[in-house]
């Protein structure tokens, strides 16, 4: 697997191979490789025949009192994996390559209305700061497919946006979200979990799921289903950012009668903030 850790490398290995007329696929992540990644990788390998990885935690896309510095950062463990799945090229870049006029002289992508809510209320640069890495990586790499995974609902659904709205010629794929056996999603941040935490953390998709039946069981009072599942999962020692019954396409908070609906949840436990979600129609 070639590793690179500038743009004109990996552009120019990126030429060769689309000269000998390889399709090319786009895994983005931040790193920390888990199962999960594994199966982006896997799926990306059936899209196409050139898989570029790039590992970088993007610092434009956390907040001032977030975890940035925290994030784990295992690039020599990431490449081995991506090597081992059948990844062509590894894409590292420094943020000085990725910024080099500096974070804040960037010029910023913007973000559809469906950014504002749900992690976008806490985070206000949180998704302008993916669209903004996400377009420099599309450019960088210009790849025929890019994967994203489903645990990133509302980061899918704004990439989908980005991707029709400024015109790259490339196919999103989604990847549903791979769960550990207690149905916690997997999570680079599950590294960072308390012990203690660990046993409460699949609490979070049990929840989904138990109030995904009692929508499709008929009962459609969203707005107290979610006060109680908020008040379950803070009974637990969850810190609730939001728990929201949406419409699918919209993401805004579902009526009664909407019938393509979706859960999202993000919730602290400790340092730790996870996100989950469950898709469902009635
Ligand atoms: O989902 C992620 O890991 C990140 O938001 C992404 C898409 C790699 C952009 O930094």
């Amino acid at each position: 697997m070639l590793c690179f850790h500038t743009i004109e490398e990996t552009r120019n290995a990126i030429k060769l191979a689309r000269q000998e007329g390889k399709k090319i696929a786009l895994v983005p992540t931040m790193g920390n490789l888990h199962s999960g990644h594994i199966k982006l990788i896997e799926t990306a390998r059936k899209h196409a025949d050139f898989v570029v990885a790039s590992v970088f935690v993007n610092p434009i896309q956390f907040g001032p009192n977030e975890d940035f510095d925290a994030y784990p950062r295992t690039l020599e463990q990431d490449s081995k994996k991506l090597s081992e799945q059948g990844a062509a090229l590894l894409f590292a870049p420094s943020a000085a390559e990725m910024y080099p006029n500096g974070q804040q002289d960037q010029i910023r992508v913007g973000t559809p209305v469906i950014a504002n809510a749900l992690c976008g209320a806490d985070r206000p640069d949180h998704f302008g700061g993916v669209t903004t890495v996400v377009s420099k990586l599309f450019n960088i790499v210009q790849p025929d497919v890019a994967v994203f995974g489903e645990k990133d609902y509302q980061q899918l659904a704004i990439i989908r946006q980005m991707t029709n709205d400024l015109c790259f010629p490339i196919e999103i794929v989604p990847m549903p979200t791979i769960r550990e056996p207690s149905g916690l999603a997997l999570s680079s941040r599950n590294g960072n979990l308390r012990p203690t935490d660990v046993e409460i953390a699949p609490l979070l998709h049990q929840n989904l799921n138990t109030y995904k039946n009692k929508i499709i069981t008929g009962q459609r009072n969203f707005v107290e289903l979610e006060k109680e599942a908020t008040q379950i999962l803070e009974s637990h020692g969850f810190k609730v950012d939001y728990f929201s019954i949406c419409d699918q396409r919209s993401l805004n908070r579902a009526s009664a009668h909407q019938r393509e609906l979706v859960i999202l949840v993000a919730a602290k436990l400790g340092t730790v903030r996870l996100i989950d979600n469950i898709a469902f129609s009635v």
